[in-house]
């Protein structure tokens, strides 16, 4: 018989999909590292499971302890699916730009959900980055994991999606082309590439509205670059110890419009449903077209599922209602 031991035994080992039609002016060979395969339905069920791991080894983490943290949603969902089969309750601050459907999964794998506001400063009290820190204080037992500064983020990658890119193409990964938010993905995949080969290049999709990208280029962390934006899990208004920018070539940012337009065609188009950041990481991927040679073998990450989507950019008179649609 084969079976996994527990829901957790599924995490890992996803598979490479040729990308046709939406890449099709494209010279080279586009594969989607396709994470939704994750139980969680994401890319972040393999960090969340490496930062407890750790946490239980060097004691953070207690027997019947509480696990806070700031999560728009997949890291969640792939902490309280860790603390289901560990036995942690899970407390999540959410902000509230995020989708409904994500704030309700969480609640269905039974983890109490504090919703802080969007559009305040990081140091405000209010916001999630304060309110969680605070919880994580004031909480019996308790173990704040934030996954922004957390190496265990990025050491999971390393670990576990970069190994499995570099089999699963035979060596032959040129780029990796992928949307950052708290740099553990980007930062694990690429410091794994780029040991293996250091000609392979990797390129971070950015938001407007994010400091990425113009810190990369200038080393300044531009507070002019800060306002809302609507896509969803990418971009950040705080520079994240995560985020190696030593490892990243370029960063190219997509406009929500277009990101929210790709998620749309991903599915339509290649029969992949998929979150809001892939739809950015795919348009990412057509925008840095002329970095692209014949032979060259580029994989981008898809994070996570379209179905935590589906009051937004699978719903058109929202798609509408932004300008989104003609
Ligand atoms: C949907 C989605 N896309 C992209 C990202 C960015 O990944 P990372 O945090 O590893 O940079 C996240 C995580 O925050 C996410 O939830």
């Amino acid at each position: 018989m084969e079976y996994a031991e527990n829901i957790l035994g599924t995490i890992g080992n996803t598979p490479l999909v040729k990308l046709n039609k939406l890449v099709e002016d494209l010279p080279c060979l586009v594969l989607a590292k396709y994470e939704t395969f994750n139980p969680g339905n994401s890319v972040k069920d393999r960090m969340a499971l490496t930062m407890i791991e750790d946490a239980e080894a060097d004691g953070r983490l207690k027997p019947g302890g509480t696990i806070i943290e700031g999560t728009s949603g997949n890291t969640g969902m792939g902490l309280a699916l860790a603390a289901i089969v560990k036995g942690y309750k899970c407390i999540f601050v959410i902000s509230d730009k995020q989708s409904k459907e994500k704030m309700d999964i969480l609640r269905a794998v039974g983890a109490d959900v504090v919703v802080c506001p969007t559009d305040v400063e990081p140091t405000d009290p209010r916001s999630y980055y304060s309110v969680s820190k605070r919880l994580g204080q004031e909480t019996p037992n308790s173990w704040y994991v934030n996954q922004y500064d957390n190496p265990s983020n990025t050491k999971a990658h390393y670990e576990s999606t970069g190994p499995e890119i570099w089999k699963q193409t035979d060596g032959k990964v040129t780029h990796f082309v992928v949307g950052v938010g708290t740099g553990g993905t980007v930062s694990g995949v690429g410091k794994y590439l780029k040991e293996q080969n250091p000609n392979v290049k990797v390129w971070g999709v950015d938001t407007y509205g994010s400091v990425f990208k113009k810190y990369h280029e200038t080393g300044i962390f531009d507070e002019k670059e800060i306002y809302p934006y609507v896509t969803e899990g990418i971009g950040e208004d705080i520079l994240p110890e995560n985020v190696d920018f030593s490892i990243i070539d370029g960063f190219t940012k997509v406009t929500d419009k277009d990101a929210a337009v790709y998620t749309q065609l991903l599915a339509r188009e290649e029969g992949m449903f998929l979150g809001n950041s892939a739809g950015a990481a795919i348009k990412g991927v057509l925008q840095l077209k002329e970095h692209f040679k014949k032979d060259d073998v580029v994989v981008v990450l898809f994070h996570d599922h379209g179905s935590r989507y589906v009051g937004k950019m699978f719903n058109n008179e929202w798609m509408k209602k932004m300008g989104y649609l003609d």
